[in-house]
């Protein structure tokens, strides 16, 4: 049943019809429903009238829900919200002020009353107005179930959140003992541009973003972070507790500012939820807990919400910030600087016209187009997805590859390669409306992510999308080397004795140890170049024993059939040492 758009049970709506029977104005409506369960300005004067002449049963409706996307619309279910709650009070947290800061259908607000019996005042805000009412209408389903329940004062505010002034809160109870407990909207700023919200901030230079950042989506933000920090800006030095149902970026976003921001939060938990289960999304995330006006921590120890079995700690440990605490201490010793440099792939953003596939002696584009051209320009081309074996002798795709360098013109392929060039010129459109402004300006078959390095004959890489820690060895096809895009992450070598040494010690327990110890799984890109470019080889080499490099070799020379021995392995050492540490051993 719904009145105003919000679900209303029968309970309730039998008591509404009954108590509003003889009220003439909202005034009186309000204080009788004060006095009788505390809740303030149960009605408004706009929609008492109205109220009164839809509670007559018949006019109870069914409307459809509108779509809510900017609202990042996940209600808790009251199991949940409950067992939060539980948790929680088993805690000794009993909070004087509960507030429930975007409170939805007002689950929270139950299991609240449900479940801590000190509560002086309740404050709900929420932006869309039958959640307010279903709010008011579950609390008051609530108290005519449990008549001898405890009654708070309560107070349903129906507006924005960023208009709402935490701060006043603070201000009037200042030494009672809060809590924050709800689930703020899970909707990023992108997502809000993309839908031409405006349910943001309305003055925020929220993580001092700039264009750049907008751009590489580094300024991606989810709001329920904004808001999380909102709180804790007007209730850290406050006594109690901030629980919130969040996704694990934001608390690891939260947990890294942590060393800059120094808020004044304690004891900082993450329980992990099963949201698939729970809000039938698939997302990760977890209920966030922490004490308010503490000594700042810098860490997060993760749980399982159901088994509350301790999974590990996360966080900073001295400079470094770390997914795993316990082993990051194990293996923190190859921590350091990369000898080589990881490069990115190739970006074209051009898929349809420059990947190709060769179909008996000639190329195919992937819009099924049947072409032949020089092959000069063609090289072998990996994704991320190709990535699974140790070792690649052999691509799936190719690619044209138009420059050496990035910002080199294009108009050479036309004299040397001239059906080449009759190819991208018949397709300079699809290279024209290439949203990125990176390409503005540039060559007209510009790419990206090239560069000397791009054509060493031997390449160390692995997928910055996926969560496997495998390295793979790229061996050049048909003498030329192999390319990879974008989503890859590479070292390249003249010597293919120094790429097999290299991707035994990547794919070594160690490393990737390590490599899991420092990564975070939900983050977009599990790898990225600053990762990788902690990982210090010399170091990794005087570790692994050298009976496991053997080894290694030997399976790597049977399986692939390659012929390679440790002949350059010093060799290979001296070239990752330092210049300096090499002289110290010269002259020492
Ligand atoms: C993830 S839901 C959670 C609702 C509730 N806290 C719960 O746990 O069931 C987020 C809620 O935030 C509300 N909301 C979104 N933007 C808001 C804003 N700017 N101010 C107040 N509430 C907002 C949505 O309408 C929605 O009810």
């Amino acid at each position: 049943m719904k009145i105003f758009e919000a679900n209303i049970s029968y309970q309730v709506l039998v008591f509404l019809n009954e108590f509003l029977k003889n009220i003439t104005s909202f005034e009186i409506a309000n204080q009788k429903m004060f006095d009788a369960f505390g809740i303030n300005h149960f009605f408004d004067d706009d929609d008492f009238q109205s109220l009164i002449k839809s509670l007559s049963l018949s006019n109870v409706n069914l409307v459809e829900e509108p779509d809510r996307a900017e609202y990042g619309d996940f209600q808790t279910n009251k199991d949940l919200a409950n067992k939060v709650a539980k948790h929680l009070s088993i805690r000794n947290v009993s909070p004087e002020i509960v507030i429930e800061p975007t409170c939805g259908k007002g689950n929270f607000i139950i299991a609240s009353l449900s479940n801590f019996k000190a509560i002086k005042k309740v404050f709900g805000i929420e932006i869309y107005k039958p959640y307010v009412w279903e709010t008011k209408f579950s609390i008051l389903d609530f108290f005519l179930s449990n008549p001898d329940s405890h009654k708070p004062e309560i107070t349903i505010t129906h507006c924005s959140i960023f208009d709402f002034d935490f701060k006043n809160i603070s201000k009037q109870f200042p030494t009672e003992k809060l809590l924050v407990i709800g689930n703020p909207p899970w909707v990023t700023n992108s997502k809000l541009g993309s839908l031409n919200s405006s349910n943001l901030p309305k003055k925020s230079n929220f993580k001092n973003q700039n264009g750049l950042d907008a751009m590489t989506g580094k300024g991606n933000f989810d709001i329920a972070e904004y808001i999380t920090l909102m709180l804790l800006d007007a209730f850290q030095t406050h006594k109690g507790y901030l629980s919130l149902l969040v996704k694990n970026s934001v608390i690891k976003n939260i947990v890294f500012d942590q060393k800059e921001k120094q808020y004044r939060i304690g004891e900082i938990e993450k329980y992990c939820i099963d949201s698939k289960k729970e809000f039938n999304v698939s997302v990760e995330a977890s209920l966030l807990y922490c004490q308010l006006n503490s000594t700042p921590s810098l860490k997060c120890k993760e749980f399982d919400f159901y088994s509350v079995e301790n999974k590990l700690n996360f966080g900073w440990l001295n400079s470094k910030f770390v997914s795993n605490i316990t082993d990051y201490i194990e293996t923190r010793e190859i921590d350091g600087v990369c000898p080589f440099e990881w490069r990115q792939g190739i970006k074209h953003d051009c898929s349809s016209i420059m990947e190709l596939e060769r179909v008996s002696g000639h190329f195919v584009n992937n819009l099924s187009e049947e072409i032949t051209f020089e092959e000069d320009l063609v090289y072998g081309f990996l994704k991320s997805s190709d990535l699974k074996n140790t070792v690649i002798k052999k691509t799936r795709k190719h690619t044209i590859v138009t420059q050496t360098k990035v910002g080199q013109e294009t108009s050479y392929i036309q004299h040397l390669y001239p059906e080449t060039y009759t190819y991208l010129k018949k397709n300079i459109s699809s290279f024209q409306s290439r949203k990125s402004s990176i390409y503005k300006g540039k060559p007209q078959f510009s790419i990206f992510g090239i560069g000397d390095y791009s054509f060493k004959p031997y390449k160390v890489a692995i997928s910055g999308l996926y969560k496997t820690y495998h390295f793979t060895l790229v061996l050049p096809q048909n003498d030329k080397p192999v390319m990879l895009d974008d989503t890859c992450y590479f070292i390249g070598f003249d010597r293919i004795e120094y790429a097999v040494y290299a991707i035994i010690l990547l794919n070594s327990k160690t490393t990737e140890e390590f490599l899991k110890s420092i990564t975070f799984s939900d983050a977009k890109r599990v790898f990225t170049k600053d990762l990788l470019m902690r990982l210090d080889l010399l170091k990794l080499a005087s570790i692994i024993p050298q009976q496991e490099i053997d080894k290694q070799i030997i399976f790597l020379n049977n399986k692939y059939d390659l012929s390679i021995n440790l002949s350059q392995w010093d060799n290979f050492i001296s070239e990752m040492t330092p210049v300096k540490e090499k002289q110290l051993t010269i002259f020492g």
